[in-house]
């Protein structure tokens, strides 16, 4: 039998065991040594920011940038139902509540006009508060959620944050290389949080960070991340903080992984264009495509499959699977989750359509062409029996 075809692994090819060998050989292995710093910088500079705050992983990168922002225990944060839960879980760590919100059937992320609905219908302005009236809550952030690589349309976004008392916090966790209108996701709202788990565009074995062109929160959000200590010989604290630091041997990897960026990107473009041509050929198929204004990290290859034509997309998947070619599910919606049952959402249709819909294809960096014809033969395969 072939090799299985995993969903999305990654291409550890460049400097990584270089670096690795020089955390062992100068003994800084832990939560300080130069490549916490170096990987700061690399990243910052290469999507364009000012500041970077490496953390343990994007879900503390989340928490943190949300405390950072503001958002307290009670208050309300808007997010997208379809997303991973580390973007709801965030919000729940600070003790606020997320306010689910729909995507757009274009881009699959969180619909702008649904959110700026919602806070003309459903909030009042009090003062410097938005409050929504059926729960009484401040809102006080927006969480877009740049989606499978695809970025959010983030000018309304912008606008709601400029003219209301809301923060804009971009999880760009799935979407490190895309860019909207031109510039890097991540740069545009007061913050933006990305992750480097195993399965993103880059890793660093486990790790986050926070990318800010605010020097106060940049310094806060450092702060938080390391117990909250005060500078100077003792261990004096005034709040309390979290260890959430990234390790010296994590941002090695992590340095490693960024000079291979760019390349790592026009792979998973490469897969992205070779599958949409054939899925085009196939039929039934409706890929996730760029909007005009948007270039895709394209950190997943997903795409709507048509049940008429490929049959119930989760027997689809089982038998990917037990054929070796591993698809994945889109995310579970949020709303739906026993977790977050208990959570406000607002006019969701869209997100349940795509779910019912929607796969992700086979796409590490390291995929070969003869593994993505198999993945195609494959669903050629799963349409001709229907
Ligand atoms: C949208 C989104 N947000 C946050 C995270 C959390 O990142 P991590 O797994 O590094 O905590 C992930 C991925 O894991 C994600 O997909």
């Amino acid at each position: 039998m072939s090799q299985p075809i995993p969903n999305a692994v990654p291409c550890l090819r460049g400097n990584e065991w270089l670096y690795l060998k020089e955390c062992l050989d100068s003994n800084w292995v832990s939560s300080v040594g130069p490549f916490v710093e170096r990987f700061e910088r690399a990243l910052a500079s290469w999507v364009g920011v000012r500041h970077g705050v490496a953390t343990v992983n994007g879900t503390a990168a989340l928490h943190v940038a949300l405390l950072v922002a503001g958002v307290e225990s009670g208050d309300e944060v808007i997010v997208p139902t379809l997303t991973f839960a580390a973007t709801a879980n965030a919000v729940r760590y600070c003790g606020a509540v997320p306010v689910f919100v729909d995507s757009e059937p274009r881009t699959w992320t969180v619909d702008p006009q649904k959110v700026t609905d919602f806070l003309a219908r459903e909030c009042d302005v009090r003062g410097d508060r938005v409050v929504n009236r059926a729960t009484g809550r401040r809102v006080r952030a927006i969480l877009p959620v740049h989606l499978y690589g695809h970025p959010v349309d983030l000018d309304p976004f912008l606008e709601l944050a400029a003219r209301l008392p809301l923060a804009l916090v971009e999880d760009s966790a799935e979407a490190l290389g895309a860019l909207y209108k031109g510039r890097r996701v991540g740069a545009h709202g007061l913050a933006g949080c990305l992750s480097f788990n195993g399965n993103k565009v880059i890793t660093s074995g486990g790790g986050g960070m926070i990318l800010t062109n605010d020097e106060a929160f940049a310094r806060r959000a450092h702060h938080l991340t390391q117990q909250a200590r005060e500078p100077g010989p003792e261990w004096i604290h005034r709040e309390v903080g979290f260890n959430y630091r990234l390790t010296n041997i994590q941002a090695a990897i992590g340095v490693a992984q960024v000079e291979q960026l760019e390349g790592f990107l026009a792979s998973k473009r490469e897969t992205a264009r070779a599958y949409h041509a054939a899925l085009a050929a196939l039929g039934g198929a409706e890929p996730l495509r760029e909007a005009p204004w948007a270039s895709s990290s394209f950190w997943m290859s997903s795409t709507l499959l048509e049940p008429a034509d490929y049959g119930d997309i989760r027997v689809l998947i089982a038998r990917g699977n037990a054929a070796g070619i591993q698809l994945r599910p889109l995310w579970h919606p949020l709303h739906r989750q026993p977790a977050f049952a208990a959570h406000q959402a607002y006019r969701i249709e869209v997100a349940d359509h795509l779910y019912a819909r929607g796969i992700s294809l086979p796409c590490s960096v390291g995929i070969t062409a003869e593994e993505r014809e198999r993945v195609i033969a494959f669903l050629a395969g799963a349409r001709d029996h229907r």
